[in-house]
């Protein structure tokens, strides 16, 4: 996916240190609306009286502040609906309070009490959220965890989201990920105030969502044949090969994921990409196809099947529904049905991204369609297929959302729109009135590498501080259209969780600490000091993250003689490098980098690390001189 975006993704050490500092070093991400240091710290006693009234919205907070409390300090919570020497307080407000909206709190940190205010169950969510990052580190522990002292500084926090849409897109088509890994995904993203999950459920290589109606979706199309590399340039597999890999959600399982997510305040955004990316339903319901031949098809394992150089993708087998056939409106209709009575959430998102056009080109029912209908090119073919689509999933009492492609020969009526190429898509869209949610590639692809190296390879580049650099709302529109953002993880090259955490964390705090604080307090190096204090956290909790930011950016240039001349540049402050080109591994006896250093003529490998003082920090880096060669213009 997403190569034509490459050169919008690369070249990012650039700065960036918009707002200022904010004083109080308290470490919370995303930064807080105000915030004032008090002197004096809360100790939790050994059980915990919360005082919470007993409206059921608010069981699912009580309910997780006990889990939080109870696993690695051995807290006991006893809630009572009325106790004046409770511990910790949770208030809903009898009158709104219009600075805070829907989701925002105030939270009062003093030596004898902590409250919670908020007009809505969300609001105390966020205020726990608040809480647990002012605790030390070891509350993320999966372990009780002896002699620690559980305090908080005394602070005042008032607080609340700059946008109600603070997405993750997770693609669980291209890998399947199982249920306990999704919820895990929703127990990371929650402590960013993250609230929405966005599940992209189908494409080439799976249908993940069990459609009762359709059960060759996932008997079929949810399976594929294992393959371990680098994902697109697999062998195709043969004939005999097992395909038992994969996986689907049953409903009974998306009931329970959409519930585990409302208790946490996420909403879950199912996707059903089509008409392109759509090879598994195709595989399943070849009737849904212009192309003759599609019954032989197979579900995609990573062989290559697309060309994706050129202005427009070029399918090698027809990986698209037939906006010709009216089979494929009664599949959707179906399809759309079940999605709709499954996800609570007002959007369905039915894709529209990258759809290949060649092979509707050669269709003798695209052509007639076209005469039929008067469709000019491909794209009014795309923009017909999407408008029939908006009302059906407007018939089942839903908003359609699809992604920018769909502005393409002319948008529905009431469509939104998802920006991923850049922002362009979304200006376009908000000026004519749409709304909007930004994921460009440019600050939010979480798929692309966070470095120069030790990464693996994918064919485009995003830094932490490029993506701390996302701003939802472009200057020259309504901001009440941005609806606001997200970043998204497409898998093909994350086989598993772990890897799936790696690429989230940290950029997720930098799109997170984007979507909720005000613009003004983004601060790229209290933000990274502030990352470095989450990261022990996330040690405590096992979730894995990634130390890409410590690691340089190289550049080249190439001298008279043939040698190259080589610029080092840290994204983080501070840090020194050392380097070799012996082949040895630097250590901070070495040369440490300050000017763009000459190779030697003869070398073959740059070596670096990076070290805060005496200590290393950053991971070895080792750089053949033949790929940085490669890079000079
Ligand atoms: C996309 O990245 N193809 C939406």
């Amino acid at each position: 996916m997403k190569k034509i975006f490459l050169l919008l993704a690369c070249c990012s050490l650039h700065f960036l240190s918009f707002g200022q500092a904010p004083a109080n070093n308290l470490g919370i991400i995303p930064e807080p609306v105000k915030v004032t240091k008090k002197v004096g710290s809360f100790t939790l006693p050994k059980i915990v009286i919360l005082e919470a009234a007993s409206q059921p919205e608010v069981t699912p907070v009580i309910a997780y502040l006990k889990s939080k409390l109870s696993t690695a300090a051995g807290t006991a919570v006893a809630v009572k609906s009325v106790a004046p020497s409770a511990s910790i307080k949770f208030v809903l407000n009898k009158k709104n309070d219009p600075l805070i909206g829907a989701e925002g709190y105030s939270l009062s940190v003093t030596a004898k009490k902590v409250t919670i205010r908020a007009n809505e169950a969300a609001g105390l969510f966020y205020g726990v959220q608040t809480f647990m990052q002012l605790l030390p580190k070891e509350i993320e522990s999966k372990e009780y965890t002896k002699g620690i002292k559980w305090t908080a500084p005394c602070v005042d926090i008032t607080d609340y989201p700059r946008f109600a849409w603070r997405g993750l897109m997770f693609d669980v088509a291209r890998h399947f990920f199982t249920k306990p890994e999704v919820k895990q995904y929703i127990d990371a993203m929650v402590k960013y105030k993250l609230n929405l999950l966005h599940l992209h459920l189908t494409d080439d290589e799976g249908w993940r969502v069990e459609i009762k109606s359709l059960p060759r979706l996932t008997t079929v199309g949810a399976y594929n044949v294992k393959k371990v590399g680098q994902f697109g340039t697999f062998t195709a597999p043969a004939a005999d090969e097992p395909r038992t890999y994969g996986g689907f959600y049953t409903q009974e399982d998306i009931k329970e994921l959409v519930q585990y997510a409302k208790d946490r305040f996420v909403n879950i955004l199912p996707e059903i990409d089509v008409p392109g990316h759509s090879l598994a339903a195709v595989v399943a319901y070849p009737d849904l196809s212009c192309t003759p031949g599609a019954d032989k098809y197979v579900v995609n394992s990573g062989e290559p099947f697309m060309n994706w150089n050129g202005p427009h993708n070029t399918a090698i087998v027809d990986n698209t529904l037939c906006p010709a056939n009216e089979n494929v409106y009664a599949f959707l209709d179906k399809v759309v049905t079940e999605v709709a009575q499954l996800f609570p959430f007002p959007y369905i998102h039915m894709g529209g991204d990258e759809c290949a056009k060649n092979f509707w080109e050669q269709s003798e029912a695209i052509k007639a369609l076209m005469a039929k209908e008067n469709l000019k090119t491909q794209q009014e073919v795309q923009a017909y297929f999407e408008k029939r689509l908006e009302k059906i999933v407007e018939s089942k009492g839903k908003k359609f959302m699809g992604w920018d492609e769909i502005l393409e020969g002319g948008l529905g009526p009431n469509a939104a729109v998802m920006s991923w190429r850049g922002i362009k898509g979304g200006i376009e869209a908000a000026k004519m009135g749409h709304d909007v949610v930004m994921s460009p590639t440019t600050f939010a692809y979480l798929d692309y590498m966070q470095s120069d190296v030790n990464e693996t390879k994918v064919y485009a580049k995003l830094r932490l501080s490029k993506a701390y650099e996302f701003e939802p709302v472009p200057d020259s529109v309504d901001a009440k259209l941005i609806k606001g953002g997200q970043a998204n993880l497409w898998t093909e090259q994350v086989y598993n969780i772990r890897q799936a955490e790696y690429m989230t964390w940290p950029r997720g705090m930098a799109i997170a600490e984007s979507v909720w604080s005000p613009k003004d307090k983004k601060n790229w190096n209290y933000f990274f000091g502030k990352v470095e204090k989450q990261f022990g956290r996330f040690d405590e909790a096992e979730i894995k993250y990634a130390p890409s930011a410590y690691d340089p950016s190289f550049s080249a240039t190439r001298n008279a003689d043939g040698t190259l001349k080589v610029t080092v540049t840290n994204e983080v402050a501070g840090l020194d490098t050392y380097y070799s080109f012996d082949n040895s591994f630097p250590d901070n006896f070495y040369p440490k980098y300050t000017t763009p250093i000459d190779a030697p003529k003869d070398a073959t490998t740059l070596r670096v690390i990076t070290y805060r003082g005496k200590t290393p920090i950053g991971r070895m880096v080792s750089l053949p001189l033949v790929d940085l060669g490669k890079k000079v213009k």
